[in-house]
């Protein structure tokens, strides 16, 4: 499990990194393109205009939708992430600070079309994940939607599977199956794209 200084020092090498465990179908970043890929094409079908990204790490995926003009605001407690996000997108909104304890004060004071965030939630438990993405519903603008692109399965038979034949499974971190999703957020979908990751789609209800 990383802390933000452990973020600090993969920062340089995670874009590369990421993209290699990807391309070679490596748990757990099979899929991560295409995951990142189906919420920029989301967001931007429903005319997102103000997007908050949590966790937004080298900032590729909100750097996508900064380039169509979006507003991108996010929270990511990781300096060098944050200083690299921010390279990529000058006028972006971003903070520090741990989401765990909240978001900063700025943050809460917007609303937004679109909150987005991939492959960080599995740093909270599940309890604090539920507590978490309930308190982001408030922030959304009417018709608006939560994008959690992450290490997901459909089923926990599916979650086992994998389990089973990781090497680097991280008994330290928390990844949700949409079953259990599915009885706490009624009004969501679950889009899977490879054998450990998807999007699940969760709208005011
Ligand atoms: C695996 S990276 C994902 C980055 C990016 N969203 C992506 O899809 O490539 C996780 C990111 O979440 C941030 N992060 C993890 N836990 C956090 C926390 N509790 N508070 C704030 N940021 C956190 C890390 O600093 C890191 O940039």
């Amino acid at each position: 499990m990383y802390d933000n200084h452990g973020f600090d020092s993969w920062a340089p090498e995670y874009d590369a990194d990421v993209s290699r465990s990807d391309r070679e179908g490596e748990f757990p970043f099979a899929g991560y393109q295409a995951v990142l890929d189906k919420i920029v094409d989301a967001v931007l079908a429903a005319g997102g205009k103000r997007v908050l990204d949590i966790g937004f790490g080298t900032g590729k995926l909100a750097c996508a939708l900064y380039e169509t003009g979006v507003e991108i605001w996010g929270q990511d407690y990781s300096d060098q992430m944050r200083r690299l996000a921010g390279e990529r997108m000058p006028h972006a909104h971003l903070f520090g600070g741990n989401f765990a304890q909240g978001l900063a004060q700025p943050l809460l004071e917007q609303r937004y079309d679109a909150i987005v965030s991939t492959y960080a939630l599995h740093h909270l438990s599940h309890e604090d994940k539920l507590t978490f993405l309930r308190s982001l519903l408030p922030l959304l603008k009417d018709g608006g939607a939560i994008y959690v692109g992450d290490i997901s399965f459909e089923t926990a038979e599916q979650m086992e599977l994998c389990r089973s034949g990781a090497e680097d499974w991280d008994e330290e971190e928390s990844y949700f199956t949409y079953e259990e999703m599915k009885e706490q957020f009624p009004a969501s979908d679950y889009v899977p794209v490879s054998y450990c990751g998807g999007v699940l789609i969760i709208r005011q209800s």
